[in-house]
């Protein structure tokens, strides 16, 4: 399996070079040119650290992940010996995450697995493994500090990670036949890489002092006030690209408060805000100065709760409602009306962006798809009706952390 796959690197890139009509000496465009040899490159690297058996070894190894109820009661020791346990934890458990992903990478269609932004994120991948793989046991307060700052300068070089996904994977597209295999890689990736970076951050929050938390669980968590907050934020995106956006409105269990991971949601209702304020400004044009609010509802249970988002955005039409939790699926950038494809907007909307950035209203059509992603991860779902000609109910579930029914797994 593992030869095979060099081989076929090999042969391969041969086929590539060909293909782009330089096979020896003087390439036909630089940027071709460029392009070839940074593939070489990164080809290279992938091959050299796929003849080290150090991934395929730890990928037999077992992963074990935690509730957050276990997380949130596993109790504080004076000694800070809890601490020690969570390093010693992640000192085996991630590695072994991060070589299944790896695999994945390896798994993906050639033409996809050569695409130069996913090949950067699966060499990404590969000098994370090394360096937490290769990390020295763990046995005393200072071997900790210096994991977590190893921890913490991996968490910022990945940063930008989904968005480099998206890129390459918009880049990539039009190769693909079967969407499915993209979906099932994306869909673990992603939430396998939420569940490394929550665990990540779990941990060097334990180290702080932060009112009403227990590392990255606030107990206290109220999403009347998360969700104003995030509305807020993207109101002034909203109105930095169209100069207008609509007021949100809440309703519902507001003053609820319970324990809660709040980044995931963060995440998701952010995507979630985007689109109905999108939505909300596009169908619009005319009337900018009355758009009709947009609508958030709370309902609180014992083992769940639900956020529904109401807007009055004209809805998406039957035919692409099927496709609007597909990868790479999108409308942005298809309407045509001057006022937001060039003319008045157009300044402020032609940005030359990079990626999904929280700073976007929409592009890569990575919103919805990740979100329902992280909402199953996180023992819930994400459902949408679409009222044609009128607006669109997105509905939000999540399982409580401590809650009646067993909670989701990080
Ligand atoms: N509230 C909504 N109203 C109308 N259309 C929507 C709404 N939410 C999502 N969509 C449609 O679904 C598509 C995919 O959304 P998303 O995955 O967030 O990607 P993006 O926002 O980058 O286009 C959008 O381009 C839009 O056509
Ligand atoms: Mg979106």
């Amino acid at each position: 399996m593992f030869v095979c796959r060099t081989t076929r690197v090999r042969v391969a890139t041969g086929w590539r070079l060909k293909g782009c009509a330089f096979h020896g000496s003087k390439p036909y465009s630089d940027d071709a040119y460029y392009e070839q040899k940074e593939i070489r490159q990164r080809m290279k690297c992938i091959t050299h650290f796929y003849n080290q058996s150090a991934i395929d070894h730890t990928i037999n190894k077992p992963s074990v992940r935690l509730t957050p109820g276990a997380i949130l009661y596993a109790g504080k020791n004076q000694d800070g010996t809890h601490i020690l346990r969570s390093a010693q934890y992640l000192h085996k458990e991630l590695p072994v995450r991060i070589a299944h992903r790896i695999r994945e990478f390896r798994n993906l269609p050639f033409i996809v697995g050569c695409n130069p932004t996913i090949l950067k994120v699966h060499e990404m991948y590969i000098r994370a493994f090394n360096i937490l793989s290769e990390f020295p046991i763990i046995h005393n307060f200072e071997d900790d500090q210096n994991y977590c700052v190893t921890l913490r300068k991996l968490l910022d070089d990945h940063k930008d990670v989904v968005s480099l996904l998206a890129e390459g994977f918009c880049e990539s597209r039009k190769h693909i036949k079967d969407d499915s295999l993209i979906k099932i890689f994306l869909d673990k990736t992603l939430t396998s890489r939420l569940g490394i970076r929550l665990l990540a951050e779990h941990h060097l929050a334990m180290h702080e002092e932060k009112a009403n938390h227990v590392g990255i669980i606030n107990v206290n968590y109220s999403p009347q006030k998360h969700i104003e907050k995030k509305a807020e934020f993207v109101r002034n995106v909203c109105l930095a690209k169209y100069g207008a956006a609509p007021n949100v409105r809440m309703n519902g269990h507001l003053n609820v408060t319970f324990p809660y991971i709040a980044p995931p949601l963060e995440y998701i209702m952010g995507e979630i805000l985007k689109n109905s304020m999108r939505a909300t400004v596009e169908s619009h044009l005319d009337n900018l100065n009355h758009l009709p609010d947009i609508v958030i509802t709370i309902s609180n249970n014992d083992t769940d709760f639900v956020i529904r988002v109401s807007d009055r955005g004209g809805g998406i039409p039957v035919d692409l409602v099927q496709k609007v939790f597909d990868y790479s699926f999108t409308t942005s950038g298809t309407l045509t009306d001057d006022r937001v494809s060039g003319g008045l907007f157009g300044t402020i909307t032609q940005s030359n962006f990079t990626g999904p950035a929280p700073g976007l209203m929409a592009g890569y059509g990575f919103g919805l798809p990740c979100s329902r992603a992280f909402a199953h991860y996180l023992g819930g779902n994400l459902t949408l009706e679409s009222l044609q000609g009128i607006g669109t109910d997105v509905y939000l579930r999540l399982r409580h952390v401590d809650g009646k029914r067993e909670s989701f797994r990080i």
